[in-house]
């Protein structure tokens, strides 16, 4: 690091002094940035390089019924940016490429904006579970969870994303501040034990990009031979590689050879990062069509004005679900699009995850709790109701689902995942 920062490394020691910053992330499938801030209780402050990303201090909004209806996400403020600048368009065919536990999945579906598909991928399967609550958290459909090592899923998918993120497993410099013990693990494996998987990585990565397409590459660490040293060994084993520019904001720095940016603990609020985005070739964007999918005739989807396009619905295992069109023979996969409940018999059981899906538009009843009401519902308390009609019903804080209930003679069944808070 003295060799690195020179004059600046006794500023760098210095921030490790201070506190570590904390950043939310605004799920903007659910709710725009402003619509949020006039209903968010606590204090927020824009994190300058992210469109949706804040800084806050108060440990409850970890716990605000807003959290769980998905309004946000935690996520590190340096850890932001990878998602911010992968140039993802709507209809894109998207790999998230060692994606656990998916912050960076969130964004990339938030940019797809329930168009296209998003492959989000992990080696661990334990990791890859963390991965899927908070995907399903967020209510997302157009997604798969796989949990592979990035070489196989290399033979499957030869050239097939439009973009891809590969957040790389690394040293984890940049997390010493905020979590210590990683010191340990970086004095037992040191950088070379990762520049030689993220090597492997990158090219396996590249080789399922399409002629077009682009690819970030980030770290969570600062030295050269696990960043700019492994942008540089792609660049020379692919002839049809460019390293697109990045917005330089106050306090970044450019990577070695102007090889993408660093971000640093002692320039910006945060831990830091390093990020470089790549174009494969040039590009050739195919037209996307749109093909709506008809509901089965279940009489609980009725309730549902949501439409579904380009996929298909399938039971597997008595359970419903919407499964996009993408071919996944042979991947080993933990989720293919969104579950919408269990058939058993006659009967339809809806999931949690079909109700975080939704918006307060697509489905027929609702009922908008306050926030000691939403509270006691998070609790899986039975609540009241002067409503008349015994039916299924929405239910939302701010207009934002939580959960269902069915009404029975004006008493709120409480059909919460009991699972889905603990989780
Ligand atoms: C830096 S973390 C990813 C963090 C994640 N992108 C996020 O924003 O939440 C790196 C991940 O790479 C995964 N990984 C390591 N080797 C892999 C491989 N060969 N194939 C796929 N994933 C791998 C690890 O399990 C780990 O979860």
């Amino acid at each position: 690091m003295k060799e690195l920062l020179k004059d600046e490394y006794d500023d760098y020691l210095d921030s490790f002094n201070k506190k570590s910053y904390k950043g939310l992330r605004v799920n903007t499938n659910k709710i725009n940035i402003n619509d949020f801030l006039n209903i968010f209780p606590f204090e927020l402050k824009p994190i300058p390089w992210t469109s949706d990303g804040f800084y806050y201090e108060d440990d409850e909004v970890s716990k605000h019924p807003l959290f769980y209806a998905g309004a946000y996400y935690i996520q590190e403020p340096s850890a932001m940016l990878p998602g911010e600048l992968l140039p993802i368009e709507e209809n894109d065919l998207v790999l998230d490429a060692c994606a656990a536990p998916g912050g960076k999945s969130l964004k990339i579906l938030n940019k797809l904006n329930n168009t296209g598909i998003l492959l989000s991928n992990d080696i661990s399967a334990s990791r890859a579970n963390a991965l899927l609550r908070n995907i399903e958290r967020q209510g997302y459909s157009n997604y798969f969870v796989s949990v592979s090592d990035l070489k196989d899923l290399e033979k499957k998918y030869p050239k097939t994303f439009d973009k891809i993120l590969l957040d790389a497993p690394c040293s984890g410099e940049g997390m010493f501040r905020k979590e210590p013990s990683l010191i340990k693990s970086w004095q037992e494996k040191g950088n070379d034990y990762y520049s030689d998987i993220q090597k492997e990585l990158i090219v396996s990565a590249l080789n399922m990009l399409k002629d077009g397409g682009c690819l970030l590459y980030s770290t969570c660490t600062f030295d050269k031979k696990e960043d700019e040293d492994i942008i540089e060994y792609a660049l020379n084993k692919f002839d049809d590689l460019k390293v697109l520019p990045i917005k330089i904001y106050e306090g970044f720095k450019q990577g070695k050879n102007n090889l993408g940016v660093k971000l640093f603990p002692h320039l910006i609020e945060g831990e830091g990062h390093y990020a470089c985005l790549i174009q494969k070739g040039e590009t050739i964007k195919e037209d996307s069509h749109k093909e709506l999918i008809n509901k089965p005739d279940l009489d609980f989807l009725k309730l549902i004005n949501k439409d579904f396009y380009n996929g298909e619905f399938k039971i597997i295992n008595d359970n419903l679900y919407f499964v996009p069109f993408f071919d996944t023979k042979g991947i080993r996969i933990l989720r293919s699009g969104l579950l919408l409940g269990e058939i058993k018999k006659n009967s339809f059981k809806p999931a949690q995850s079909l109700a975080m899906s939704l918006n307060k538009d697509e489905f027929r009843n609702i009922i908008n709790l306050n926030y000691n009401d939403a509270i006691r519902y998070l609790k899986g308390e039975t609540l009241y109701t002067n409503i008349e009609n015994n039916d299924y019903y929405l239910i939302c804080y701010n207009y934002l689902p939580l959960g269902f209930s069915k009404t029975n003679n004006k008493q709120i069944k409480n059909l919460i995942d009991k699972g889905w808070i603990k989780r």
